[in-house]
């Protein structure tokens, strides 16, 4: 099992390891539109683990240019571990 945190609100939810983690980003507040990569919307920062999540995709290079600490929430499965994150 894999863990994401919310890094402000300290909440915590088990996952499959391999799991997309947009649903339950979805379940603690973060916005989503187009969940395709294109619009952004769903940006959230890695605050720890980002070896924990699945490589970056086309869209999210496209979008996010230097990938440092920020995902696309929508393209974004977590491999296992604990993954904390902010948005
Ligand atoms: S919802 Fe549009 S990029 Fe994720």
């Amino acid at each position: 099992m894999a863990k994401l945190v919310f890094a402000d609100g300290n909440e915590e939810y088990q996952l499959e390891d391999g799991a997309p983690i947009a649903q339950i980003c979805e379940e603690a507040g973060v916005p989503f539109a187009c969940t395709e990569g294109i619009c952004g919307t769903c940006v959230i920062e890695v605050v720890e683990g980002m070896e924990n999540l699945s490589d970056f995709t086309q869209e999210e290079e496209d979008f996010l240019g230097d990938m440092d600490k920020e995902r696309l929430a929508c393209q974004c499965k977590i491999k296992g571990g604990c993954v904390k994150i902010k948005f």
